[in-house]
Order: C-alpha cells, then sequence, then structure tokens
C-alpha cells in the first residue's frame, strides 16, 4: 500500500484546442485542411458541455484541472480582445471553483490565433509583446479565481515539432528558426512570469504559483559504450535540463511541471555531433510495451526524470501522464506504475505536489487526430457520448483516499 501526502493534487488535464470544438481562428484550423490531416472540427465540444464534463470530474473525485485558454477566442484579430470570450473562461473556472475543483491554467498550448502566426508566429521578436498583452488580459480577469498558472505547455515539443522537423504548422525546417522560437519562448515565459506576479500585487491577491508544463523524457544508452554515455549526458543536459537551468536562474519558476509519457533510447554509431545528439536505437534492443502510437512504456523512468530535478529545490506537479491504448486495463496498469514510480521519487526528496493524468478525455491528438484515445473518459464522436472507463473508476479511488494499493 502506498500513501499519498492529505493535500495532494489529483486530476486531469485537456488544452483547448484538443477539446473545445470549432477553434476557426487558431493556426492548427487551416493547416489540418491544407496538410490534408483530420480536421478537429467539432472536438469534444467541451466549449459547450464543460459542466456536464465538470460533474463527471468531480464524480470522480477529481480536486484538481488542467486547462488551457484559446489565445485565439480571446484575442481573433490582433488588438481585438473578446469580452465573450474572457467570459466563458470566468464561467469555465467558476464551474471548477463551485464544484471544489483547483483550476490550473495554460495560457499557451501548442495553438495560435492566425493572425499571430501570419506575421511571423514566435520567430519574430515582436511575438513576446503580443503575448504579454494577452496574458495580461486574461490575467487580470481570472486572477481572483485562479492560483496555478502554466504560461507554455512543453516549449520544447512546440519548437522542435513546428520549427525543426517541420511535423506541425508553420511546418519550418530550420536551425535558425527553430534557436528563435526557443529564445522567444524562453522570454515570453519569464517576463510572463514576471507579469503575472505583478498583476496579483496591483491586486492585492495572494502571490501566485507560476511555472510551465516540461516535456521531460527517460533518456537510456542501449549499452554503457563511451559514445552511448556521453550521448546521454548531452541529452539530458539539452533535452531535459536545459531551459529549467535557465528559467530557475532567472528565478522564473515558482514550480516544475513535468510532463512524462516515454523512454528515448540511445544508439550513437559516431562522434558526429548530430549523431551524438539525435541518433536512437533502431536494433530494437531492451524491448519494452508500447502505447498505440509506439513509445515505449517505461514507468521506472518518471523516478528518475523527478531526481533530475532535486537541485532546482522547487515543487513539482506531474501536469501530463498518460497512455493512449484500445485496452483499458493497460491504462490502469500506467496509472499505477506511474504513480508508483512518482511516489519513490517523493521517498527521495523530491516534492510533487499533484498528479495529473493526460487526459480526462479522448481528444485530438494533434497530427494523428481522433485515433489515439488517451482518455479516463470515452467520447463517442458521433453521438458526443461520454463514458467513463473502468480505469478512471480505480483512480478515483485513489484520488479519494491517497491510497494505491499496490
Ligand atoms: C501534449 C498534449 C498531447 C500529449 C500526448 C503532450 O505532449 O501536451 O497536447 O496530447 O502530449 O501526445
Amino acid at each position: 500500500m502506498i500513501q499519498f501526502p492529505k493535500n495532494f493534487y489529483w486530476g486531469a488535464a485537456t488544452s483547448s484546442y484538443q477539446v473545445e470544438g470549432n477553434n476557426v481562428n487558431a493556426d492548427w484550423w487551416p493547416w489540418e485542411i491544407q496538410a490534408k490531416k483530420e480536421n478537429s472540427g467539432q472536438a469534444c465540444r467541451h466549449y459547450e458541455l464543460y459542466e456536464q464534463d465538470f460533474d463527471l470530474v468531480k464524480s470522480l473525485n477529481h480536486n484538481a484541472h488542467r486547462l488551457s485558454i484559446e489565445w485565439s477566442r480571446i484575442e481573433p484579430r490582433e488588438g481585438e480582445f473578446s469580452k465573450e470570450a474572457l467570459q466563458h473562461y470566468i464561467n469555465v473556472i467558476m464551474a471548477l471553483r463551485l464544484r471544489g475543483i483547483e483550476p490550473m491554467v495554460t495560457l499557451h498550448h501548442f495553438t495560435n490565433p492566425i493572425w499571430f502566426a501570419a506575421s511571423g508566429g514566435w520567430v519574430n521578436s515582436v511575438s513576446v509583446k503580443r503575448f504579454l498583452r494577452y496574458c495580461d488580459f486574461v490575467t487580470r480577469a481570472l486572477s481572483p479565481h485562479v492560483h496555478f498558472w502554466f504560461t507554455i505547455n512543453e516549449p520544447t515539443v512546440y519548437f522542435s515539432h513546428a520549427y525543426l522537423w517541420g511535423m506541425w504548422p508553420p511546418q519550418a525546417k530550420s536551425f535558425f528558426k527553430t534557436k528563435a522560437v526557443h529564445d522567444h519562448l524562453n522570454k515570453a515565459h519569464i517576463e510572463g512570469y514576471r507579469l503575472i506576479h505583478k498583476i496579483y500585487k496591483e491586486l492585492n491577491l495572494r502571490t501566485p504559483s507560476v511555472g510551465i508544463a516540461h516535456h521531460m523524457q527517460a533518456i537510456v544508452g542501449c549499452d554503457q559504450g563511451l559514445k552511448n554515455r556521453l550521448a546521454v549526458a548531452m541529452r539530458v543536459q539539452l533535452y531535459n535540463l536545459e531551459i529549467l537551468d535557465h528559467l530557475a536562474g532567472q528565478k522564473a519558476l515558482d514550480f516544475i511541471g513535468v510532463n512524462y509519457y516515454s523512454r528515448h533510447l540511445v544508439d550513437v554509431h559516431s562522434w558526429w555531433i548530430g549523431n551524438l545528439l539525435m541518433e536512437t536505437c533502431k536494433d530494437n534492443h531492451h524491448p519494452l510495451k508500447k502505447n498505440l502510437l509506439g513509445w515505449d512504456i517505461y514507468p521506472e523512468g518518471l523516478s528518475t526524470v523527478l531526481l533530475d530535478l532535486k537541485k532546482y529545490n522547487l515543487p513539482v506537479i506531474i501536469s501530463e501522464n498518460g497512455i493512449c491504448t484500445t485496452d483499458d486495463n493497460e491504462r490502469w496498469e500506467y496509472i499505477q506504475t506511474h504513480l508508483k514510480s512518482v511516489h519513490q521519487a517523493m521517498d527521495q526528496g523530491i516534492y510533487v505536489a499533484g498528479y495529473l493524468y493526460w487526459s480526462l478525455m479522448d481528444n485530438f491528438e494533434w497530427a494523428h487526430g481522433f485515433g489515439p484515445r488517451f482518455g479516463l473518459i470515452g467520447i463517442d464522436y458521433t453521438t458526443q457520448q461520454r463514458t467513463v472507463r473502468e480505469s478512471a473508476k480505480k483512480f478515483a479511488q485513489v484520488c479519494k483516499t491517497g491510497i494505491l494499493e499496490a
């Protein structure tokens, strides 16, 4: 039996574009059509059905919920801020508060307004000023009801997928653009962090907790050879720690949000820098069970990445952790084994304040469309019927008692 602390945050996460539906002013919307991808369309119609969804959240004993604000709804055209959209998000936050659920709010989760993308997106240095103007508008209105803020979701995933690998809009494949986006996202976080704190001070509100949701992988070498050891050390620093070193160094993190899914297996055959930084195992060494997208399931890696955070001496929230599968038993096993791993890191001195499963419900998995199902709640996309999965019920017991029967 494993006991988690009394005041632990238990819940699940979503993002606006993946669940709301009809985000016609976001850059992904035209891109899906142009790139001939499955269209996000109505998604889960969560924009209208959020009250009903939060009733389910409540019935599952979650005491926290992570969601994101859709910038393209708040500012559909440059400088034109929608009071109606803002009111919607106030209502959403209040619907959580009314049910005794702590809202955790992300300001940027991969999508941008079309006008923003059209004028250079995050490559343009003006992006930081634009983001701060949006932050200011949203934070002033939501601050009385929100304590936890994630400025930006997974900066490293965003700049690598959208600007380095060319898999997401705007499908750039440019090292220089990637570097610019990296720098602007860092700056946007640091200045966003300061702005949010300043607003809370001005309004005489309790000091907020502001962080990012950072994608972390367990980086493991296929063997202990020198090349692989060097490559692992370089990648742990570059992929996992570099951004945190920078933001923590600027005193711009009150907590670290960790999004953890999988293992990254390193097998390097040349000393060339490109291989050291990117070559992965192609020979199926150390095979593991995989999720539907082919990602290794590697629970022990979660405590490894958490232990790497010790030097920051900051609270950690597991802001995402989940599996896409058609077998719900696998989902429950995934949750259990990862919670055990979290607890092991806590035993070794890492202060973890909460665990949010990804995702509350099946949703639009970006370039993969609606196929991969990550949800605690299943969605029938033709009827919009919600079905609470068995794994969700088992997780609900843990949320209620703080006890994981191991
Ligand atoms: C993202 C989510 C995504 C999930 C599963 C995370 O990288 O924040 O938006 O759905 O992983 O791929």
